[in-house]
């Protein structure tokens, strides 16, 4: 038999693409693929990029441009550029880098074996009507035990800063079979922890008026699924069933991340959120009695166009009236295509300068979060072993990763443990005897 061909994925941007780069391995498996570290040894190269800002889509033109002298030596090498970059840029990125072999968007990822098995160029960014994972063929081979599981794809809420209701196009649900016959099959190959996905994950429903709270509800009553999270949610979407699932489903981790991205009503409005400052910390207030132990993050963009003193005054407040246990803050960027980009933006410095504050302050929070965990006992999912012998890591019920001496551990094992100390970006824990 000849050997099998090897592919190197690298994956940009959200977790969404972590997912979309999973399965496409799994389709390219059933063409005879396997997946490689390497980037010298591969036969096959695929990019699976991000558009969201202009750093993250600049990545992609410098890492096709290291890749030039690898194709040069060997003209068979397949080279393919998947995810946002691809449905946005299309063939440009075929006229600017001829070296590419494959552009393909988002939705279109069920056409990548045909495409690879074409021997010239190809490119395909259509929104089909069929639902493109029920073509991705998957493998049933035993795997880790967290996984992601995508339920929701597209956005239909136009921020006007974001780019992800042109890349990934309207918001489509997968239905609840599917979703439940997928989380089966995870489950029987090991996973114990799923994280249900989408661009605007709260905004899914399903046939007979279900919302995420009824999959969640769902969802847990499949046996041997012990965790479950959802990311990312929308402001505008938090159901009542959902937030009541928070209090009801022990299985639903204390954990939400919904991103806020401004404290300014002002900005709010410019950004077209549809929600002002007031009703974000409302909705919290109700989800923290919901669920009084809930770990929160959030999104911030810094720089939006027309932020003044104030209005980064007032995200300053929000983000103290809340404490969040960890947050991500970009420096605004403009991105051809959306509303706001059109606006006069504010100075490179100032946006800097603003950026380092909120950073300042919301690595204050994280390091506070986790120190109120130390002498707390808490549940750990294994999900690999650590540097050091006999060490165990994993994560916590809040997203935090766990750093455990436990020599009779192994991966998969969900523990508790008592926290013993807080490092930067983990907690180091001793293990309860059961
Ligand atoms: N500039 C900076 N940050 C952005 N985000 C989305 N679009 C932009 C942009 N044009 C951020 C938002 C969003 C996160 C995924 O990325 O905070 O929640
Ligand atoms: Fe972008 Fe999220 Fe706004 Fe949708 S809700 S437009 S994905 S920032």
């Amino acid at each position: 038999m000849a050997d099998a061909k090897k592919l190197f994925i690298k994956t940009y941007g959200c977790q969404m693409n972590v997912y979309d780069s999973e399965r496409m391995a799994e389709a390219m498996g059933a063409e005879g693929y396997v997946t490689t570290d390497s980037v010298e040894d591969a036969d096959m190269v695929l990019l699976n990029t991000c558009h969201i800002r202009e750093k993250a889509s600049e990545k992609l033109y410098s890492d096709l441009g290291r890749l030039k002298p690898l194709k040069q030596g060997k003209p068979d090498l397949k080279i393919g550029v998947a995810g946002c970059v691809a449905q946005a840029e299309g063939a440009e990125i075929q006229r600017r880098m001829p070296m590419v072999d494959i552009v393909v968007g988002p939705q279109a990822y069920h056409r990548l074996p045909a495409m690879a098995r074409a021997s010239g160029p190809s490119v395909d960014t259509d929104f089909p009507a069929e639902d493109k994972f029920d073509h991705l063929p998957q493998r049933k081979a035993n795997r880790g035990p967290t996984a992601f599981l995508t339920v929701q794809e597209g956005c239909d809420k136009f921020c006007a800063f974001c780019v992800v209701p042109y890349t990934r196009g309207a918001e489509v649900s997968r239905t609840p079979a599917r979703l439940l016959a997928e989380a089966r099959d995870l489950v029987a190959r090991g996973v114990r922890e799923i994280t249900l996905l989408g661009q605007n994950v709260n905004a899914w429903h399903g046939e007979g008026g279900w919302g995420l709270g009824r999959l969640i509800r769902e969802m847990v009553a499949v046996p041997g699924l012990d965790r479950i999270r959802y990311t990312t949610s929308h402001p505008g979407d938090m159901a009542d069933d959902l937030i009541s699932a928070h209090a009801e489903v022990p299985q639903l981790m204390p954990y939400l991340h919904l991103p806020v991205q401004s404290g300014s009503d002002r900005i709010l409005k410019a950004m077209n959120r549809k929600h002002t400052a007031d009703h974000y910390l409302r909705l919290i207030q109700r989800i923290r009695a919901a669920r009084p132990d809930i770990l929160l993050t959030s999104d911030f963009i810094v720089g939006f166009p027309g932020e003044t003193d104030a209005d980064f005054q007032a995200t300053l407040d929000l983000v103290r009236a809340v404490g969040f246990g960890m947050a991500y803050s970009f420096k605004y960027s403009a991105r051809p295509g959306t509303p706001a980009a059109e606006r006069p933006p504010v100075a490179d410095d100032l946006a800097d300068a603003r950026l380092q504050e909120l950073q300042a302050l919301i690595t204050a929070q994280q390091r506070a979060a986790q120190e109120a965990m130390v002498g707390r006992e808490v549940s750990v999912l294994y999900e690999k072993a650590g540097r050091l012998p006999g060490q165990m890591v994993g994560k916590s019920q809040h997203l935090m990763a766990v750093h455990v001496d436990d020599a009779q551990g192994r991966i998969g094992d969900l523990v508790r443990v008592r926290v013993s100390a807080s490092a930067s970006n983990s907690l180091a824990a001793v293990r309860i005897p059961d």
